[in-house]
């Protein structure tokens, strides 16, 4: 088992990858965390997959189970008051457990409800999706959306652990897979040449690509929880690929799918600028399509500028953008709103 740390004095926890890791789910837990009783979060997806495995390795019964509905359209305060009415029914403490098993959705949904619950209670991630393992369970994000913007609504909960099954995602549906390609192609833009290069290449060791992604994350996230400075270079592509999900209503682009959207729109500008060399964003576009990811995204550009206008990452009338200033190295740049939508166009 290999196990990356995100070091966070007393908030410290370690990201555990293996295979099979899952089989004795409780023997992995029960020296990170003391608990009385604990739920279990997952979708529609993951619970008839691999909810079995898990609640008897949990010794819990399907009544500590809380099964949600599957998609971002579906990351909203609704769903979060389920979530609070199963911790309610099984009459959850402070000492109490809840373990997310899924994507970035569920990682999000109960890790926000376990936030708040009780002024917060512990939670542990065990994602089966790549987004998931490299990005979402990592670094104490949760949230949900409002019909406004993305993640609008949220709080930092770091996870007592996040444990990476691989067997978990052999069942990955292909557009879950794409999805995740993308957030990997952000990390070797934004970090690590060299992983581009073998993303480019024929063979591509998935899993210790995973762990490298799960390792900038980790070390990012270890010197800026808070996203005050360093960990803002995690949302490149992200301004304009959330404004994009936000704008076809959560529902007709995958998450991944707009992130590459917005990333490519994010070099552009860069190239505008003159701080992201020239060949950029075809040498990007390039991978993608050797992944099969798309593009191609349907809003209208007016809208796209105004839900750009309300992201979280304005300050004034200024956004700090993420760009590139070559692949594997990306930046903080303050841009006026005015500015960002001359670029856009
Ligand atoms: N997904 C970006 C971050 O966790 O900061």
């Amino acid at each position: 088992m290999k196990t990356i740390n995100v070091n966070l004095g007393d908030k410290s926890y370690p990201i555990m990858f293996g295979d099979g890791i899952c089989q004795n789910i409780a023997k992995i837990i029960k020296p990170i965390v003391k608990y009385d009783r604990v739920v279990l979060v997952c979708d529609m997806n993951t619970y008839p997959l691999y909810g079995e495995r898990i609640i008897r390795s949990l010794e819990i019964s399907f009544d500590s189970v809380c099964v949600i509905p599957t998609g971002e359209s579906i990351k909203t305060i609704e769903t979060v008051s389920e979530i609070y009415r199963k911790f309610y029914e099984c009459h959850l403490t402070r000492e109490s457990l809840v373990i997310t098993l899924g994507g970035g959705v569920v990682s999000d949904l109960g890790g926000y409800a376990a936030a708040t619950y009780m002024r917060g209670i512990n939670v542990i991630h065990i994602p089966t999706t790549i987004i998931g393992m490299t990005d979402a369970a990592i670094g104490g994000k949760t949230g949900y959306d409002l019909p406004h913007g993305k993640n609008l609504i949220g709080a930092f909960h770091q996870p007592k652990a996040v444990i990476c099954d691989f067997s978990l995602m052999r069942s990955l549906p292909k557009a879950y897979f794409q999805d995740g390609m993308a957030e990997i192609i952000k990390y070797a833009l934004i970090r690590d040449a060299v992983m581009f290069e073998t993303l480019n290449s024929d063979e591509i060791p998935m899993r210790d690509i995973i762990c490298r992604c799960a390792e900038i994350k980790a070390e990012i996230v270890s010197e800026d929880e808070k996203e005050g400075g360093k960990r803002k270079i995690l949302n490149f592509g992200h301004t304009v690929g959330h404004a994009i999900e936000t704008c076809t209503k959560y529902t007709d682009i995958t998450h991944g799918n707009a992130v590459a959207a917005g990333m490519i729109a994010e070099i552009r500008i860069g190239e505008k600028l003159g701080i992201t060399p020239s060949d950029t964003a075809e040498a990007v576009l390039k991978l993608f399509d050797k992944m099969g990811i798309s593009v191609k995204a349907d809003y209208l550009p007016e809208e796209l500028i105004s839900v750009v206008g309300a992201d979280k990452k304005r300050h004034g009338d200024q956004i700090d953008m993420i760009l590139l200033e070559k692949i594997g190295r990306a930046a903080v740049y303050p841009l006026s709103l005015k500015k960002i939508s001359e670029l856009l166009k």
